[in-house]
């Protein structure tokens, strides 16, 4: 009993950070534009993780685009901008998209 419970918990951990990232885009309606493989209204999270393969201050300028919204990087469309999420939600999106492969 204790052990299957350890067992759970433990794949709960593992499991989780995906999960909480996708949840994340889902609450702050990123899906509403993007999906992770293909291009909607913006650009598949795999590609925008493509692109900023090796570029170390990547996740700065995202987490700074995506709160302050701008276009012309993926073409003429415009994102919003999303002043309200906590700098820590913007940081995990971030890294969760740049970690798409
Ligand atoms: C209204 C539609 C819309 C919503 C909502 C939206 N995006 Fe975007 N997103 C876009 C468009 C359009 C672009 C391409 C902008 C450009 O070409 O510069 C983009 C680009 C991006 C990029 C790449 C930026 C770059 O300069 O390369 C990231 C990262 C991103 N979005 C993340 C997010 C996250 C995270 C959320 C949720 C908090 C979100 N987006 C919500 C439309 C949207």
């Amino acid at each position: 009993m204790k052990k299957t419970l350890l067992a759970a918990l433990i794949m709960g951990v593992v499991a989780a950070p995906a999960m909480a990232n996708m949840q994340l885009a889902q609450k702050y309606a990123c899906t509403a534009c993007h999906a992770v493989d293909k291009k909607l209204v913006g650009p598949a999270y795999k590609d925008v993780a493509k692109k900023y393969a090796g570029d170390k201050g990547a996740e700065a300028k995202l987490i700074a685009k995506v709160k302050n919204g701008g276009s012309g990087v993926w073409g003429p469309v415009p994102m919003t901008p999303h002043p309200s999420i906590p700098d820590a939600d913007l940081k995990a999106l971030v890294k969760w998209v740049l970690s798409q492969k």
